[in-house]
């Protein structure tokens, strides 16, 4: 039943890359959120479009069937499969979980890319590339090897060396060398189609920061998540550039021109086209109109995505849909930050992860846990820590001890007292509406979290339902009345399970197969959500089934066996994973006198202390040589600061005095930051003395 518009919605979560499998980072970071706004919506009565499917290209995928001695067809089929059986294992209810290497998809970039075309979008421009004439193909960065320029290791990649980290240019390689061919490469001049986005600059931060697009209001600014605005606004702040939107490469979606021979479509042109095309098949399918969904200006359109693709989906993807017109553009994009495991940033090269498809072979009947765990954790205003001491407690002293001793109770009593019937009253029984007014409130946070998708409060509010039930029954003692006051036990048993009720209903968007068990249990199927809040949903007179366990204990031993495990199989850090697609871009050019004007130095730290009530920012004290200074940095997730005492660092010694936490912080101390926010100090590659000019 729906009290709603006739609104339709367009719901997408990022495309995963099918090279690899699914871990509990991306379920809580983009697929479970985005899951469980889609069930609310249904429970509305609404009936949005949910979609998803493989991004199936690109040079990481053609890297690793190398590795592995296959074709890349034959990994993205792997993994497309693994993949959509373990969203199905998790309740993920997509509409189409399509893919990126099929015909459509193909067709639809294809002609979204000449569409661009005609209409000028593009800049094309040539570049000198490493070229394998063995071969006769230009070379993705990752396939050429040779000596770093900055510690003289062998191994270093074209887009950058393990061994020191440094970010490279494939051109700055000592000795390069093709993985193809084995031989040098030779450079080789190419053509590709920029997309010159700093023309774009204006429009985009009005719609951004004020929801306005060409005049009309889009949507409303303050209903997207601070990161994700404050993301976009020092990306444009840091001006936009032309970027490439092609790359000579084999395994792709081919750029249909002659003189694109060769080349196929870059990310950015192929997989969030994959959403478009995966609607197309899903209409197909269903006899319905793709447009409906992206043309028409009243079906809101969502993107559900971690953080790392904020500029995709808010900068990137809109230039593109709105140079071609007739899109429409995103009303909301609820970008989740990241999740960490265990103390450390989930990995997927040094195996620090829980896979989806192995948690499902170790805890068959825990994925409704897992889901409810992970969506107390979920990372939406910051970073958070998924541990398995905290799965465990969260499944057996919330779900377990108060949500499943609820329902227990309330079945069993009703079926050792009542024979299985719901007691009917006459009335309803007045001493107990405080009781119902708690549940009415907590129904009401629940809704307006779900419609401002703060999940994490919004299940908090569900599972409250249950909660306070289970406190009712423990305050009203039912068990010892029997004896004396049947009827008053009839009245508290007949709200214990419309409570039950309620909660189910809504938890069901968090915890959908327990609700359905409880749902059935109860004798309710069909349910919406403007059935909460009623205490007259089970008929009295009813019969229920026998009580089953929604829950079941989690033992220290398994939890141990699961710590033991990802510690096993973890390897050690010596490469950090790079996505070209994410690195940011060059900011604009300065002159050379705006760069004399920083004075940055070397200083030795002294001391080192944690700053009381944070978790990222350290009090340093630093000798510059003619003085020491106290500077304050954000790098205590990195190091720890006995780990620092001795260390030199490069200041910046003339940065205007800010003071933070209550403390003048005198400098800023640099770093470099990799994409997955790892943090470095740029220490000099031998001891110089304080006080030296970097220059
Ligand atoms: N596969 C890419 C990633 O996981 C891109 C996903 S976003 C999409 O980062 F728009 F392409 F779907
Ligand atoms: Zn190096």
């Amino acid at each position: 039943m729906s009290t709603n518009s006739s609104k339709k919605h367009l719901i997408t979560a990022a495309l995963p890359y099918a090279n690899g499998p699914i871990h509990i980072g991306h379920l809580a970071g983009a697929y479970l959120p985005a899951d469980i706004y889609v069930r609310y919506l249904r429970l509305k009565g609404e009936k949005p479009l949910f979609i998803c499917g493989s991004d199936e290209h690109g040079a990481a995928i053609t890297l690793r069937a190398k590795k592995e001695n296959k074709t890349p067809q034959q990994i993205v089929d792997e993994y497309h499969t693994l993949n959509k059986k373990a969203f199905e294992d998790f309740g993920i209810t997509f509409d189409i979980f399509h893919r990126t290497s099929s015909q459509l998809h193909h067709k639809t970039a294809q002609d979204f890319f000449l569409d661009l075309d005609k209409k000028g979008a593009f800049e094309v421009k040539k570049s000198e590339q490493f070229y394998d004439e063995d071969y006769k193909q230009f070379l993705a960065d990752r396939y050429i090897t040779g000596t770093c320029p900055k510690c003289n290791k062998e191994g270093a990649y074209g887009d950058q060396c393990e061994s020191c980290g440094s970010s490279l240019n494939p051109t700055e390689l000592i000795n390069p060398k093709s993985t193809l061919s084995g031989k040098p490469p030779v450079l080789k001049e190419t053509t590709h189609w920029y997309l010159p986005m700093q023309n774009e600059e204006n429009w985009l931060r009005e719609w951004i920061e004020m929801g306005i697009l060409e005049g009309k209001k889009h949507h409303d600014p303050k209903s997207w998540r601070k990161p994700v605005v404050g993301q976009c606004k020092s990306w444009i702040d840091g001006g936009l550039q032309s970027r490439a939107m092609t790359r000579d490469l084999d395994w792709g979606v081919k750029v249909p021109l002659k003189e694109g021979d060769g080349k196929v479509l870059y990310v950015w042109l192929d997989a969030p086209i994959g959403y478009i095309s995966a609607t197309k098949a899903w209409a197909e399918e269903n006899d319905e109109k793709w447009e409906d969904y992206w043309q028409n200006e009243e079906t809101e359109l969502i993107h559900f995505i971690g953080k790392d693709n904020i500029v995709f989906h808010c900068i990137i993807f809109p230039i593109l849909l709105k140079k071609h017109g007739e899109f429409n553009l995103p009303v909301n994009v609820p970008a989740n930050e990241f999740l960490n495991l265990e103390g450390k940033k989930i990995s997927t090269s040094r195996n620090w992860a829980v896979w989806l498809h192995e948690f499902m072979e170790d805890m068959p009947d825990k994925n409704d846990v897992l889901r409810y765990a992970l969506c107390s954790i979920a990372p939406e205003t910051k970073d958070s820590e998924f541990t398995w001491q905290d799965f465990q407690a969260r499944n057996n002293s919330e779900l377990v001890a108060i949500y499943g001793n609820f329902v227990n109770r309330s079945v069993v009593l009703t079926h050792k007292y009542f024979n299985g019937k719901v007691p009917a009253l006459k009335q309803f029984p007045h001493e107990y509406q405080s009781v119902v007014d708690q549940m009415k409130s907590h129904i009401d946070s629940c809704t307006q979290k779900l419609e401002n998708k703060q999940f994490r409060e919004a299940q908090n509010e569900a599972i409250a339902i249950a909660r306070l039930g289970n406190k009712f029954l423990a305050e009203t003692e039912p068990w010892k009345l029997i004896k004396t006051d049947e009827e008053q036990v009839a009245k508290i048993l007949n709200l214990s399970l419309q409570i039950a009720a309620n909660a189910a209903i809504a938890l069901f968007p968090f915890l959908p197969e327990s609700s359905r068990s409880l749902l059935k249990m109860l004798g309710l199927e069909h349910v919406s959500w403007s059935d909460l809040a009623s205490v007259d949903l089970i008929k009295g007179g009813s019969k229920i089934a026998e009580a089953e366990h929604l829950f079941s204990k989690i033992e220290d031993a398994e939890i141990q066996k699961q710590i033991d495990k990802l510690q096993a199989k973890a390897e050690p850090q010596n490469k950090v994973e790079v996505d070209e697609s994410k690195i940011e871009p060059i900011k604009k050019t300065i002159e050379f006198d705006d760069f004399l004007k920083l004075d940055i130095r070397i200083g030795t730290i002294k001391a080192a202390e944690k700053m009381p009530k944070s978790n990222k920012m350290l009090k340093l004290q630093i000798d510059l040589g003619n003085e020491e200074r106290t500077i304050l940095s954000g790098i205590a997730k990195n190091y720890s600061p006995e780990d620092l005492v001795g260390e030199q660092v490069q200041v910046v010694v003339n940065l205007a005095p800010r003071k933070m936490m209550g403390v003048l912080s005198e400098g800023m101390v640099l770093m470099a930051e990799s994409s997955d926010e790892t943090l470095a100090l740029l220490s000099p590659n031998k001891k110089v003395s304080e006080g030296s000019k970097v220059s």
